[in-house]
């Protein structure tokens, strides 16, 4: 069996020397530069870099630099907004960099700066989680806590477990992936001790509703999520609240292929080879019928769009279903600001003009006159069930999909909040073959195709 050398594997996945003298300087250019900027300004608060490029555990080529800018507690919410959002802005213009302003749960800035990414976050200045006052006060006590508990050799564990992570596409707590967050792999180092135990115990251990809970607070039974990590810094938050079953499913295998098979291609983004044409071949050599729903997404925050687009395609499925087709499978995706799509597949997308209705049954006495009113003595009777033949609405899975977006069939579908304007106004319903025929699809489309074909695909080496 391939044995991994780690140091090895390290080399080329932790920042080189001179990646890591760069983003060092930048980042203790960039604090410095907050403060000046703040006492320009005349605004009471002070810069701290977190995240991962301060508890050492980042990974080479991405390096992503997260600054707080603390205000007092007693700071009003407004002010704080204001200019911590100012101040981001000053800072990045100073450095010439690009910025611009996303929403989590407290609106923040972030920056393209000398090839990297910089997230300046406004937040409270707190001492302990009884202060909190928003989620992002949270990680000021994050980055004490791991700088405080993870040895040298631990974050070298912990960029393991994120890398591993990243390659099999289960990193990143966003809706987006839903996947394990940068804290919770720490978190998960703490605990096992290492990277491969982590492996052995998802691989071997785990199951639903597994818990951990580093400072032994007990509170793991006030929560319900797949898995529970219990904050160490706040014994009332689940760290894997954000992971959701079927990633922590993907991970849960991957780790036991790996242990059977260790290769060190588990550490590197799986290349695809597939274009256009392989695509074709694939869909229609399965005899179904696939759609792409075409819409342009709202511009709301991109962790708002995911779940939005995830909810309309749920719903659009159980209507389908509920019609009489029969449903495949389903996925979505977007470019984040131009185009969305929602796929179905079909496995059964035309049906004949009449289906079989059940009415009550027959004991129920007081209902057969209302159920004969209606269908006359087309009715029968099969068990102790009245049964009739009728018409279907829809015989044709396009018509019923056009309808549902165009809003002739209404009140059936549940859009996300934002969407429903936008897809009523807009939208364009396309068979993936004419669809790929057309030349239309960029690069991401082919993948996120390609991977809709074959889910499994990042499981294995
Ligand atoms: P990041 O997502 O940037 O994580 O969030 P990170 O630890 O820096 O890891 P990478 O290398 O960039 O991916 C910054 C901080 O926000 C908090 C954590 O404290 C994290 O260190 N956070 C973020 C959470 O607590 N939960 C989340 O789901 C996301
Ligand atoms: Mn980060």
């Amino acid at each position: 069996m391939a044995v991994i050398n780690y140091e090895k594997l390290l080399i080329k996945i932790k920042p080189s020397k001179e990646e890591n003298e760069k983003v060092n300087k930048l980042s203790d250019r960039l604090v410095n530069l907050i403060n000046e900027v703040a006492l320009e300004m005349n605004v009471h608060a002070d810069a701290v870099l977190v995240g991962s490029v301060a508890k050492g555990t980042w990974l080479a080529g991405n390096a992503d630099i997260d600054i707080l800018i603390k205000f007092p507690l007693e700071t009003d919410d407004d002010y704080l907004k204001e200019y911590g959002l100012k101040i981001g802005h000053r800072c990045i213009q100073k450095m010439k960099g690009s910025s611009e302003e996303r929403y989590a749960s407290h609106p923040y800035v972030t920056g393209y700066i000398d090839g990297c990414y910089v997230d300046f976050v406004p937040c409270y200045n707190i001492k302990s989680s009884s202060e909190l006052k928003s989620a992002v006060d949270r990680t000021l006590l994050h980055t004490e806590y791991i700088k405080a508990n993870l040895s040298r050799k631990q974050a070298d564990e912990v960029v393991l477990l994120k890398k591993f992570m990243e390659a099999i596409g289960t990193y990143g707590s966003e809706f987006k992936v839903g996947g394990f967050s940068g804290y919770l792999c720490e978190m998960l180092i703490l605990f096992y001790g290492n990277f491969s135990e982590t492996l052995k115990n998802a691989a071997e251990n785990w199951n639903y509703g597994y818990s951990f809970d580093l400072e032994d607070y007990g509170t793991s039974k006030l929560f319900e999520d797949p898995l529970v990590a219990v904050d160490p810094v706040d014994k009332n938050r689940n760290v894997a609240a954000a992971l959701t079953l079927q990633k922590m499913s993907e991970f849960i295998v991957a780790a036991g292929n790996f242990i059977n098979d260790p290769k060190d291609e588990y550490f590197f983004l799986k290349d695809f080879e597939t274009n256009q044409k392989i695509l074709i071949e694939q869909f229609k050599t399965r005899g179904t019928k696939t759609v792409l729903l075409c819409f342009k997404p709202p511009h709301i925050p991109v962790d708002a769009v995911y779940p939005q687009i995830k909810k309309t395609e749920n719903s659009f499925v159980r209507v389908a279903e509920s019609e009489g087709f029969k449903v495949l499978g389903s996925d979505s995706w977007t470019n984040e600001n131009e185009l969305a799509l929602i796929l179905i597949e079909f496995e059964t997308y035309e049906l004949p003009d009449i289906k079989k209705h059940h009415g009550p049954q027959i004991w129920i006495r007081e209902h057969k006159e209302k159920f004969l009113e209606k269908y006359g003595e087309d009715a029968w009777i099969e068990g102790d069930r009245w049964v009739v033949i009728v018409k279907r609405d829809y015989i044709d899975v396009e018509l019923l999909l056009s309808d549902l977006m165009t809003g002739k069939k209404s009140g059936y579908l549940k859009f996300g909040k934002h969407l429903k304007k936008r897809i009523m106004k807009k939208h364009q319903i396309v068979d993936v073959l004419e669809f790929l025929e057309s030349n239309k699809a960029e690069v991401n489309i082919l993948d996120f195709l390609n991977h809709y074909l074959d889910k499994g695909e990042l499981l294995f080496r």
